[in-house]
């Protein structure tokens, strides 16, 4: 299947990160390659760009569709949280910009085979790594009522979560679940009819959760994100992250504000007493988002925010 995803908030990314054509940039996210082939494009031979993805599908298509960019170009099948030893196996010492766009591509989501679709037949995977230990049919299978239910609260915010986590149980002691579709139809069957259909597809927010759970997608995203700006990002150095869903938003905007703060006092306190130091601006107060021409050629761009830092 060929690898179809549009980019989101290209032009805003490509602007947010001021790319120098010497520069060392990191992509977090490959993906199909979309935002890494501009920043590759804006780079001379002198310049060099980094490129993760736990998805060796994601590798392999945009390596091609980078080929004949000049600029030095380092893939890593990993999680970016290992940023670190990526750019000491190197001899990276800083970066001059750092790109996030965090979750699935749509070619993850269209492609059946691979399990993140509630509308097309697969098998329950979700897991970007094919080299994954954990995948959506451990968790459905094996997970017990009480973890699926916190899961599908906290993850989907999904506030039939304990119903959907019973009928899961009750369905899975008959017979093992092991399609996208199977899962989805007992979602729908969990959930109040006039509910069924008010919030998008009933099964909308509870695959959102499993694949998160799968992927420990929240996992240490905060850590990561300081981690990248303190130890990656020299002075002047940008980052740029573009979230889908609350969730994740909360977790940047958090971080970002706690590195943009000039004092962590509990506010009851009358005088700073923690001595802490803003280590970054904020670009913009609040998150871009898209315009409403990108939401209306690439509906799956409505839920992004894209925030933006400089390292001071
Ligand atoms: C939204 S897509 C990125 C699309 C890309 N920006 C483009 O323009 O084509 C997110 C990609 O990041 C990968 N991904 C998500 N979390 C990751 C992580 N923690 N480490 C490495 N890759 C990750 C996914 O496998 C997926 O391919």
């Amino acid at each position: 299947m060929e690898f179809n995803h549009v980019s989101v908030m290209l032009d805003e990314c490509i602007e947010a990160l001021n790319i120098k054509s010497d520069g060392v940039y990191m992509d977090g996210t490959l993906g199909g390659g979309g935002h890494s082939s501009e920043i590759a494009s804006r780079l001379n031979k002198n310049g060099t760009l980094i490129m993760f993805d736990l998805d060796n599908d994601a590798l392999s298509s945009a390596s091609e569709r980078l080929h004949n960019f000049e600029c030095k170009k380092i893939f890593a099948h990993d999680n970016f949280k290992n940023f670190l030893s990526t750019m000491e196996e190197n001899d990276i010492t800083s970066l001059d910009g750092i790109l996030l766009d965090l979750g699935v591509s749509s070619y993850q989501i269209d492609n059946a085979e691979r399990g993140f679709s509630y509308i097309t037949d697969g098998p329950l995977n979700m897991a970007m790594d094919e080299h994954a230990k954990l995948n959506a049919e451990i968790v459905v299978n094996e997970y017990s009522e009480d973890a699926l239910e916190r899961i599908f609260r906290e993850y989907g915010e999904e506030r039939f979560a304990g119903r959907i986590a019973n009928a899961i149980v009750y369905a899975r002691k008959s017979k093992k679940l092991h399609s996208t579709l199977e899962l989805a139809e007992i979602i729908a069957s969990a959930v109040p009819a006039k509910a069924r259909y008010s919030g998008g597809h009933p099964a909308k927010r509870v695959f959102q959760a499993i694949r998160i759970e799968v992927n420990g997608e929240l996992d240490g995203l905060r850590e990561s994100i300081l981690s990248m700006v303190r130890n990656g990002l020299h002075s002047g150095g940008r980052m740029a992250v573009i979230t889908f869903h609350s969730l994740e938003d909360r977790i940047v905007k958090d971080a970002f504000n706690l590195l943009a703060s000039d004092c962590i006092c509990d506010k009851k306190l009358p005088v700073c007493v923690c001595h802490h130091k803003a280590e970054v601006r904020l670009i913009n107060k609040k998150p871009l988002l898209p315009t409403a021409t990108e939401i209306k050629s690439n509906p799956r761009s409505h839920s992004a925010k894209l925030r933006v830092l400089e390292k001071l």
